[in-house]
């Protein structure tokens, strides 16, 4: 045991070693010539419900079809190694519980769920038509259970997010452009408070500066070695 409060926020880049293209990589095939910052909104769902709704049928396809990643099961086992544990996702697939995380908290929701765009209840089971279907109480259209582009996070989750990220000894993220707020805000809000912050990436971010140890690799071979550094600062700072 590791006697570590740790928390964990995974972008994007955690998902691409298992085939799901990032947010900001260009996407492939039907959907090459969209712009995914301007199908992600709440403006081109009102304008255009049966592209939108395609293009998540599409992504849904995608990730049921990828398979969690050594990453994904190394943040599962180091949930089962560390004194608590908190893993921050603002990824939409399900990855994470599929590799055996149990306290995941999804600040952007998550695809394979809908809900109602007009009542906003969860609505369980839907057709993967082509058109989105409809709100079995109101008749109005369902939608992912998503955050899109200028929607506000469930503010319970954001809450929690925040209070764990001041509580944390160690904030480690892995595979985010850290560009995207309230999330991007989570490791300064950690670091403010105290916490060593663990960066792995591919590339240079917004966060790299303000990182105490930087892993400048893929997400897979980063997560190998975050127990041997645990173990590190577990035993310096106790
Ligand atoms: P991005 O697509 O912005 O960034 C992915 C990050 O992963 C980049 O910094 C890449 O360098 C890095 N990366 C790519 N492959 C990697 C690998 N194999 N190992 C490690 N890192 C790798 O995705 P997010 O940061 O997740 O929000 O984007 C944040 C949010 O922006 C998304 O949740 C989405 C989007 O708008 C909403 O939909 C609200």
């Amino acid at each position: 045991m590791i006697d570590l409060d740790v928390v964990v926020l995974t972008g994007a880049g955690i998902s691409a070693e298992s085939g799901v293209p990032t947010f900001r990589d260009a996407q492939t095939g039907l959907w090459a010539r969209y712009d995914p910052q301007e199908l992600a909104t709440p403006e081109a769902f009102a304008r255009d419900p049966k592209l939108v709704w395609q293009w998540y049928g599409w992504r849904r396809r995608l990730t049921a079809a990828a398979q969690p990643n050594s990453a994904h099961f190394g943040l599962a086992a180091l949930e089962r190694e560390v004194r608590a544990f908190t893993l921050l996702t603002q990824n939409v697939d399900d990855l994470h519980y599929r590799a055996g995380s149990v306290s995941v908290l999804e600040l952007h929701g998550n695809i394979h769920r809908t809900r109602c765009s007009i009542e906003g209840v969860v609505v369980e089971g839907h057709d993967e038509d082509d058109a989105p279907p409809q709100c079995p109480a109101c008749g109005g259209w369902l939608r992912p259970d998503v955050v899109w582009f200028g929607e506000m996070l469930d503010a319970w989750i954001l809450g929690e997010a925040e209070r764990r990220a001041s509580e944390c000894d160690v904030f480690i993220s892995v595979g985010t452009s850290a560009q995207v707020y309230p999330a991007a805000a989570l490791p300064q809000t950690a670091k403010r408070a105290g916490a060593a912050l663990i960066e792995i990436n591919i590339d240079d971010t917004a966060l790299s500066s303000h990182a105490d140890y930087v892993l400048r690799e893929p997400a897979t071979s980063g997560v190998a070695q975050l127990e041997g550094l645990l173990n590190t600062l577990g035993r310096r700072s106790g």
